[in-house]
């Protein structure tokens, strides 16, 4: 028997929840994985030694069921609306089981008066698990994944094409973390919680990129010429109505076009990048064209061929008669909280604060935020 402690892993069939459960495992620890279903995910984890617990991480029932025999965890909450149910129904389970570490998936952008409601929700969630000082957190802020560009690798693999509403193709705007490099980080705070508790890491990818050379990085792995497009915010949204991502809901939708504007406003930027995978987690971070090798790898629905091109046409022409979504519609149906004068996170002076440059990697810099963020809350 393991004498290393079982860890609790949330949305482990998830983007950052999968590799953070086989890294564990190679590892050596234990860990309990909390998945929605059985699938082939679920089967992969178990397979891999696994304990597999499934549940809703809405039902504080079923946390406190999970969190039994725990005293770390890792937090992940789904993209979904509610996210600070999601989050408080973890919090809550986690004082009541006495964890004594907990990693959690924060927002690089993660700010109090953040235009998005999600963001917004994930700030106080942050707030609210540092509230108990006998609980150890470590915060994981992450900005763009590696993961959001391959939503439309197909279009580029069939149709030579990347089109998103990121802004100028020449301006580096973004440094995007492999998922693998983003758990990495996660699973050295949860191996060492004496060295990680108190600090904020932000994992990105190893270098900043223009939206001209994620296309460019794209054609080397997927072996043809790859072209950016700019395209508005209104094309991306029908786009996403056209062919909504299995993991988003139109909730989630809205809350991604406050994203891309983020991203044309440079804050995923701003200090990028990091070294943190490099000295948290111990490994030289994936580039993006490796991310797109191995992805391409995986998915024989990428490689060229007649049918796919016609099919990747058929669905560019759905895109184009699909009307957008009204968000604000969509947003009043399910009752978003709205603020009177939202600030995007460069306009937050206690965000910039924050995202000063951390010169020795060490997390330190955001020490006096978390004291500061455990005062408010106390
Ligand atoms: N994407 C980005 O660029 C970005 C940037 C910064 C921060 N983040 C943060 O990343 C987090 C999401 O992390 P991720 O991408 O690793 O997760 P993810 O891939 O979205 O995975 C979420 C998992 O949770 C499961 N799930 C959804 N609802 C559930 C429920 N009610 N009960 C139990 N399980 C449920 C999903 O199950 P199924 O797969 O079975 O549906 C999925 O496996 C969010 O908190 C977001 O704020 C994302």
């Amino acid at each position: 028997m393991s004498s290393r402690p079982k860890i609790l892993v949330t949305s482990a069939a998830g983007k950052t929840g999968l590799p953070t459960t086989l890294q564990l495992l190679e590892k050596g620890y234990p860990v309990r994985a909390f998945v929605r279903r059985l699938d082939r995910r679920s089967q992969a984890l178990e397979r891999a030694g696994a304990e597999v617990f499934v549940g809703n991480q809405y039902a504080l029932r079923d946390m406190q069921a999970a969190m039994q025999g725990i005293k770390r965890a890792y937090q992940c909450a789904p993209t979904a609306p509610n996210g600070l149910h999601f989050n408080a129904v973890f919090i809550a389970a986690a004082f009541e089981a006495g964890l004594e570490h907990v990693v959690t998936l924060s927002q690089w952008l993660s700010s109090r008066d953040h235009p998005s409601l999600f963001t917004r929700e994930v700030y106080l969630s942050d707030m609210l698990i540092r509230a108990r000082p006998d609980i150890g957190v470590t915060t994981v802020n992450v900005g763009w994944f590696a993961d959001n560009y391959l939503m439309v690798l197909d279009m580029a693999a069939h149709l030579g094409l990347f089109a998103m509403p990121l802004g100028d193709g020449d301006v580096k705007t973004n440094a995007p973390p492999s998922s693998d490099d983003i758990a990495s980080v996660v699973v050295a705070a949860l191996c060492d919680p004496a060295s990680h508790a108190g600090k904020t890491y932000r994992p990105t990818g190893p270098e900043l990129m223009s939206p001209n050379e994620i296309a460019t990085a794209m054609g080397k792995a997927l072996g043809r010429r790859v072209r950016y497009r700019n395209i508005s915010e209104k094309m991306m949204l029908k786009a996403l109505k056209a062919h909504p991502p299995s993991n988003y809901s139109e909730a989630a939708v809205s809350q991604l076009k406050i994203y891309a504007d983020e991203y044309r406003r440079g804050t995923f930027a701003v200090n990028a990048p990091t070294n943190d995978v490099r000295k948290i987690g111990g490994r030289e971070p994936k580039t993006f064209e490796t991310i797109v090798r191995e992805t391409a790898a995986e998915r024989a629905d990428l490689r060229p061929s007649f049918a796919r091109t016609l099919r990747a046409l058929a669905g560019f022409m759905k895109l184009l008669a699909t009307t957008p979504p009204d968000l604000p519609a969509i947003e009043a149906v399910k009752d978003f909280v709205q603020l009177n004068d939202p600030q995007f996170s460069q306009q937050d002076p206690d965000w910039q604060a924050i995202h000063q440059p951390d010169l020795d990697g060490s997390g330190e810099h955001l020490a006096g935020v978390s004291a500061k963020l455990q005062r408010v809350t106390a």
